[in-house]
């Protein structure tokens, strides 16, 4: 079977790919995973600090394989199965299958083997970065005093990951001719610990006699105005939410001052969802879509207004994590209008037809509504006109600081 890892994992497979995980050859199995938070070592004593698995949340069993892919669909590895526990931890020995590497600055990417055979014996003193290194005169002392090369690892994984390689070859720049930069893609772990105990292990992997880890990154989100946000109304049909997200669409294009992206429930079904049901599944699929169009307006710093019913809470949280994951910020907006005062409205007349059978699986009469308990806002348009509703979401975006 194929499988497309998480983004965590394919980075740590590229490392264990590369022997950058020495002495790891896969991933890690139930007992060496025990046996790493309760000792960090590996079940049979071998010194390693940090779980590195696989989740398949599908059925494999012992023996089989399994091609690992890239989100692009070309196979990375093959996975020959040696443990699959209930909860999805998949281990087992893994292979190379060669596919070329790319990204931003692949070509500066490098095997520790041929780290090592460039170095030819002599000393090497390690930098992992996660930031800019700021004061280099330290480094120099040091590669001086031990008489090594300077190799800086630049552990670029995610959204800032090209700008710690950017961070260290300008840092190069100020070295001696000699030093190296080598992108290492690392995932930052939970614990600082644990995270500079394998930044350690995979500094060594590389041939570094001393490792000095860079300071950690000052994250500066940057001022709420300049961040991208995600206005995500959530409601029953009928509540109201389209005509205040159009409100406030309306509100924000005439003070000008953020780019809009307007994603109204029935208005991605014409085009981005076209052709979905109502089914659980489906719904979820239009959520996630309208939450990876919304993400990627809000990652360049755009204000995405969404509007779909999305009654399932789950969805809706998946939502939030695509969007913050991106570096952004995420409202939720519920739009609490009663199932009754919907229903009286009945402004489609798509609730009579629901309660006279005609329309199946109908949000609030035969089809579930999930209230949210994580909701940044909430708005009753009982009895409240649309511009207090709007006032209110403009309100909250002031008091935020997402408008000036
Ligand atoms: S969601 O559940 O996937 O978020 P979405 O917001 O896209 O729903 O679409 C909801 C709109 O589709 C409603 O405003 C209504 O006009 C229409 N609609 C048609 N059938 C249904 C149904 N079975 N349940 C809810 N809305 C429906």
């Amino acid at each position: 079977m194929e499988w497309t890892p998480e983004a965590r994992e394919l980075a740590d497979l590229e490392l264990l790919l590369s022997g950058a995980f020495e002495p790891l050859t896969g991933f890690l199995a139930h007992d060496d995973l025990h046996a790493v938070h309760e000792r960090g070592t590996l079940a049979d004593g071998t010194p390693w600090p940090a779980p590195v698995t696989l989740h398949l949340p599908v059925g494999v069993s012992p023996g089989e394989e399994v091609t690992l892919l890239d989100p692009e669909g070309l196979p990375l590895a093959a996975l020959t199965v040696t443990g699959h526990e209930p909860d999805g931890l998949t281990s087992g020995p893994i292979k190379g299958l060669g596919a070329p590497e790319h990204g931003p600055f692949a070509r500066l990417r490098r095997t520790p083997q041929e780290v090592k055979a460039e170095l030819a014996g002599r000393p090497a003193l390690a930098v992992t970065m996660r930031g800019p290194l700021g004061e280099l005169s330290e480094i120099v002392a040091t590669a001086e005093e031990l008489d090594a090369v300077i190799l800086l690892l630049p552990l670029s994984y995610g959204e800032a990951g090209p700008a710690v390689v950017r961070a260290a070859l300008k840092a190069k720049e100020q070295l001696p001719a000699d030093t190296m930069v080598v992108p290492v893609p690392l995932a930052p772990r939970a614990e600082p610990e644990i995270d500079l105990e394998l930044r350690e292990h995979v500094a060594t992997a590389y041939g570094a006699t001393e490792h000095l880890a860079g300071p950690e990154p000052v994250s500066i989100p940057g001022p709420p105005h300049r961040r991208g946000l995600v206005v995500f109304f959530t409601g029953l049909s009928g509540s109201g939410k389209s005509t205040i997200a159009r409100g406030l669409r309306d509100a924000l294009l005439e003070l000008g001052t953020r780019s809009v992206t307007y994603l109204d429930g029935d208005v991605v079904r014409h085009l981005l969802s076209k052709g979905l049901t109502f089914s659980k599944a489906d719904r979820d699929l239009n959520i996630r879509r309208i939450g990876f169009v919304a993400a990627e307006a809000a990652r360049h710093g755009g204000l995405a207004i969404c509007a779909p019913i999305a009654p399932y809470a789950a969805t809706r949280a998946e939502v939030r994590e695509m969007v913050e994951s991106v570096g952004a910020d995420f409202l939720l907006v519920h739009v609490a209008t009663p199932l009754e005062e919907c229903e009286r409205r009945d402004r489609k007349g798509l609730y009579a037809k629901a309660r006279a059978g005609l329309i199946p699986e109908f949000t609030g009469i035969s089809d579930p509504y999930e209230e949210p308990d994580d909701a940044d806002l909430v708005i009753d348009t009982t009895h409240l006109t649309i511009e207090a509703a709007v006032t209110q979401v403009l309100g909250t975006l002031r008091s935020g600081g997402w408008l000036r």
